[in-house]
């Protein structure tokens, strides 16, 4: 029997970072939590509310804190650190600089501190700080992921389920690219059990899919969300509980996120949403699509964005 408690840390304890904590607690997603945060006085709230709701759990659960670089026996260290909200109008793009001059603070304390495990960054512009922190920690690229176009995946089988009243689960359909206004559905890939998705629409409703429609839909939710609440923090930490879930599983799964890739898709080092099978060990391999022509031009040009991004860090 396997009696190692699985040990996740987060990074950062602003709305995702405790809503991630939350949903990895009450999915039983690993026995131990660990957050981090320079508020102290925010962080040690969040580990006696946490610990209040983890006592109503079956399981035993640790929650505590600790510095960053007390890490080295953790397993997956989650990024939710943030330089500040979106404002009207502002991208993802926009908060790169900020949030990079903390990030290239805290790796190198953890990687000092003997990390080994796999990151999982949740933070925005997330492509690009994946990136970042794959060359900050100098571990191998596939214990460096992030929760990329995940999220917006789940958001188009999600609203795709509505309207075709057809469970989440049993609609292949996904995104590819940046995690930001440059992704794009892999309409030549997207079906319900091989019947492409237009024609399952189209028998469902009567009518045609607009698919511009719906990919700028998924494009702006998080906006929308924003615009509402100020922030997004329920969706991104069920994002990040799934892909701990499948990684502590070794699920062996085929999920899209963000990953450092090495020539796959003709790009090489920038790090962006594609198929990628998650182990123990983070990712397993890159699943390389035959992609129409249309779609290989908005993949690339997609990398470009970011790898100009990448280019932008401090
Ligand atoms: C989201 O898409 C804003 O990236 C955040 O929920």
């Amino acid at each position: 029997m396997n009696t190692k408690a699985r040990k996740v840390m987060i990074i950062g304890s602003g709305n995702v970072g405790a809503s991630a904590a939350y949903a990895l607690l009450n999915q039983n997603i690993c026995e131990e939590l660990i957050l981090v945060d320079l508020n102290k006085a925010l962080v040690e709230g969040h580990v006696q509310d946490l610990s209040d709701a983890a006592a109503y759990m079956p399981g035993m659960m640790t929650i505590s804190t600790r510095d960053a670089s007390d890490c080295a026996d953790v397993d997956i260290a989650v990024i939710t650190v943030s330089g500040g909200a979106l404002k009207p109008g502002q991208t993802r793009l926009d908060e790169l600089t900020n949030t990079a001059k903390i990030v290239k603070s805290i790796v190198p304390q953890m990687m000092a501190g003997g990390f080994n495990g796999i990151f999982l960054i949740a933070t925005n512009p997330c492509d690009i700080i994946t990136w970042q922190v794959w060359k900050l920690s100098g571990l191998p690229a596939n214990q460096v992921i992030g929760t990329g176009v995940w999220l917006d995946t789940t958001r188009l089988r999600r609203t795709l389920a509505q309207q075709l009243d057809i469970g989440a689960q049993s609609i292949d359909a996904f995104i590819l690219g940046e995690h930001g206004d440059t992704q794009f559905p892999v309409w030549s890939h997207s079906s319900v059990y091989g019947s492409p998705i237009g024609s399952v629409y189209q028998r469902h409703t009567g009518k045609t899919l607009d698919r511009e429609q719906l990919a700028e839909k998924v494009r702006k939710l998080g906006f929308e969300i924003y615009a509402g609440k100020g922030c997004t923090e329920y969706g991104i930490a069920g994002t990040i509980a799934e892909i701990c879930r499948n990684i502590f599983t070794g699920s062996h799964r085929a999920l899209a996120i963000s990953c450092i890739l090495q020539g796959e898709y003709g790009v090489r080092d920038v790090a962006i949403g594609v198929p990628a099978v998650l182990a123990q060990s983070g990712v397993q391999q890159i699943i390389e699509l035959h992609l129409a022509d249309d779609e290989l031009a908005k993949f690339r040009h997609s990398a470009s964005v970011i790898q100009a991004n990448i280019a932008r860090l401090p």
